[in-house]
């Protein structure tokens, strides 16, 4: 009998990842070899979220205090990203995913923000996966600038998250993150999507982001189904038994 149930919606799955470096540091090679490796896993994952049930993917990619790491891995970490946007844009057009890039813009390269923009362009009619690369990002600093920019207005609690989302007019993705992962081990948000994940199912996994694949995306998305959600009300009823 065909299901009369509505199918799942697509979730929001964010991403802190982490661990390249100590993945690197192991195998006796640089950091920025570990952060390479990374970009090979974050393509993984792109590949493999749509047939998970993820409709957004947020991936945590350079925080706005890794401004504080020595220069030369600032630097290797900057030429990655522009060097994937150059790369990947046609693979992403290719498998129906929008990119976005949330983050300050003011403090990168002009020739950054043009790479940035030009990617954003090219695949702004995907609508199978909306891929969102946060870049100089600090979920504390995107709240700021909410509050600033709402000041006044007296924004519903919908309209405020869309501004701490960065989400423009009309942007059909959901702000609320449904699940959380972060790998490398650590269990800390580090300043990431901290309104956004007011009721996100949080997942903390000892792989290092380099070995992270679509294996280990399913695992985390098995783990997430079997959560119960509530949002502050009272376990489901369970199924009555139907009286002969
Ligand atoms: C995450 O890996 C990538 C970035 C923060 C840019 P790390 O570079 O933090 O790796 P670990 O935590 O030092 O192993
Ligand atoms: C968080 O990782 C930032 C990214 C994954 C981009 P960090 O490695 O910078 O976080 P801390 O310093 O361990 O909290
Ligand atoms: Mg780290």
């Amino acid at each position: 009998m065909q299901s009369v149930l509505p199918p799942n919606p697509p979730l929001h799955v964010a991403i802190i990842m982490d661990g390249n470096g100590r993945w690197a540091t192991r195998r006796g090679l640089q950091r920025s070899d570990g952060h390479r490796a990374g970009v090979e896993a974050l393509r993984r994952v792109v590949e493999a979220a749509p047939g998970l049930g993820i409709g957004t993917l947020t991936l945590f990619a350079f925080s706005a205090d890794n401004w504080r790491r020595p220069a030369e891995e600032v630097e290797a970490l900057m030429w990655l990203l522009r060097a994937y946007l150059r790369a990947e844009a046609a693979r992403l057009i290719e498998s129906g995913a929008r990119l976005s890039v949330i983050g300050r813009r003011d403090r990168l390269s002009a020739k950054l923000c043009r790479e940035i923009a030009r990617a954003e362009r090219a695949t702004a009619a995907g609508r199978r996966l909306h891929l969102r690369v946060a870049f100089d990002y600090s979920s504390r600093d995107a709240i700021l600038r909410a509050a600033i920019r709402a000041a006044g207005l007296e924004p519903t609690l919908d309209a405020f998250s869309r501004l701490v989302s960065q989400a423009p007019p009309g942007d059909p993705s959901p702000c609320a993150v449904d699940l959380l992962i972060r790998t490398g081990g650590e269990k800390r948000l580090s300043d990431f999507l901290l309104w956004e994940s007011a009721y996100a199912e949080l997942y903390f996994t000892d792989c290092m982001w380099p070995d992270f694949d679509g294996a280990e995306l399913a695992a985390a998305m098995a783990d997430f189904r079997r959560r119960e959600r509530r949002f502050g009300g009272v376990p489901a009823a369970p199924a009555l038994a139907v009286a002969q």
